[in-house]
């Protein structure tokens, strides 16, 4: 068996806590010889800014590069909150995502029947929902120039932020929402605020243009973004493939995180362009929430959107199918008995801690790859 190499950047707050779990899951796999993992593990975000002065050292970034696949935990926190801009530990995660070209953020909003009745909508509106939200991740507000503050020099300052989109960044991203719906329900629906922003404008017609002329057999529909974020609450089930600009998508899949029950149960997988000459991809996966400083160190964090994160790594960057499937099948058995950590906890359930989550889950998942 190849071995393969995971860089682990747990982070700050929850995230080691979380990635913890994961790590226990990697060592299980090796010593049961169904992988071969070699770990390294690094600083990132607060904690590397305490230790190196920035939020990802160099040398980081660089085995980041030759790694075959990032985990990342999270960053972040009010310890941080006076640090210089450019050194602020969310800069380490921008940079990551900018360094490796990792354009496609695939968030899947999955509603395990157990936890119907978690969320904060009624159980008919999201039971049996999976949608999934693509982001794109290395363009649009979060990256374009100027991106300043200026001094007006009359006791006025102007803050500036740049929304930019090349037909290019919007035919990719495009391209990945299609060929995803086609392995789903084939249904792509764009969002964008084309009646106010010409960023927009461009979005909807590079779509339209990308489904006219590679993609027609499937169903395309464009929705202004903010009427999109109250269809995903009036009615998500309508949705399949939702894809949308960067801070859009940020938004939209918090929103979602909340019918899945809790932002401690979604994952996701940032992933680059195809090398033609290798077949890989560089890749990152990392829960879409952040860093919890409110429970941080109460070992109560939910360790399942970290989980489910490392079964889209062995999905996507290791075509370990049958793995990815198991430990997402270990996830729903766990909450099918009840196991809760309090952020999803419901009346007669088992309340348990993130330690006691991530044992549960290994000790199912080790059942479902004996079956
Ligand atoms: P957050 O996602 O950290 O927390 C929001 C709420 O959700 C909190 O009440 C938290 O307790 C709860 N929550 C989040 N994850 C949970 C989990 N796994 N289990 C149980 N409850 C969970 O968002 P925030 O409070 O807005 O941001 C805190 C810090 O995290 C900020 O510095 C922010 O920039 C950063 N952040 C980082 C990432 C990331 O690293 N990818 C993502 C989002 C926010
Ligand atoms: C996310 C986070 C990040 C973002 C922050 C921490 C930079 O909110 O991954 O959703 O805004 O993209
Ligand atoms: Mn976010």
């Amino acid at each position: 068996m190849n071995t393969s190499k995971l860089l682990l950047l747990p982070g700050d707050g929850i995230g080691p806590e979380a990635m913890a779990e994961v790590e226990k899951i990697v060592g299980f796999m090796n010593d049961e010889g169904v992988a071969s993992f070699a770990t390294e593990k690094a600083l990132v975000g607060g904690s590397a800014y305490d230790a190196h002065g920035e939020a990802i050292a160099d040398a980081d970034m660089e085995t980041a590069l030759a790694a075959d696949a990032v985990l990342f935990g999270a960053v972040g926190g009010p310890k941080w909150d006076s640090v210089p801009y450019d050194q602020r530990p969310e800069a380490g995660l921008l940079r990551l995502r900018k360094d490796l070209k990792l354009f496609a953020n695939l968030r899947p909003a999955i509603c395990y029947p157990a936890l119907a009745d978690a969320s904060s909508l009624k159980p008919e509106i999201i039971e049996g929902l999976d949608i999934l939200i693509l982001r794109e991740l290395t363009g649009g507000v979060y990256f374009g120039e100027p991106k300043e503050i200026i001094d007006l020099g009359n006791g006025q300052k102007r803050g500036i932020d740049t929304q930019v989109y090349d037909t290019y960044e919007i035919e990719r991203i495009a391209r990945a929402a299609f060929e995803l719906a086609r392995t789903r329900r084939g249904k792509v629906t764009s969002m964008e605020k084309r009646n106010v922003m010409k960023s927009g404008v461009l979005w909807n017609e590079v779509v339209t243009r990308v489904h006219r002329e590679e993609f027609s057999d499937l169903q395309l529909e464009h929705m202004l973004a903010d009427a999109g974020g109250m269809q995903l609450v009036r009615a998500p089930k309508q949705f399949d493939v939702i894809v949308t600009d960067n801070l859009f998508g940020d938004m939209l899949s918090d929103i979602a995180a909340m019918l899945t029950g809790s932002l401690g149960m979604l994952p996701s997988a940032s992933l680059g362009a195809e090398d033609p000459a290798t077949g890989k991809r560089k890749a990152l996966y990392e829960p879409v929430h952040g860093s919890a400083p409110d429970i941080a160190g109460q070992g109560v964090a939910n360790p399942i959107a970290m989980i489910a994160s490392f079964a889209m790594c062995l999905r996507y960057s290791f075509q370990k199918v049958r793995e990815a499937d198991a430990l997402e099948a270990a996830i729903a058995e766990v909450l099918e008995k009840g196991i809760r950590t309090p952020d999803i906890m419901a009346p007669g359930a088992t309340r348990v801690g993130t330690v006691e989550m991530g044992a549960a889950i290994r000790s199912a998942f080790r059942g479902k790859l004996a079956a």
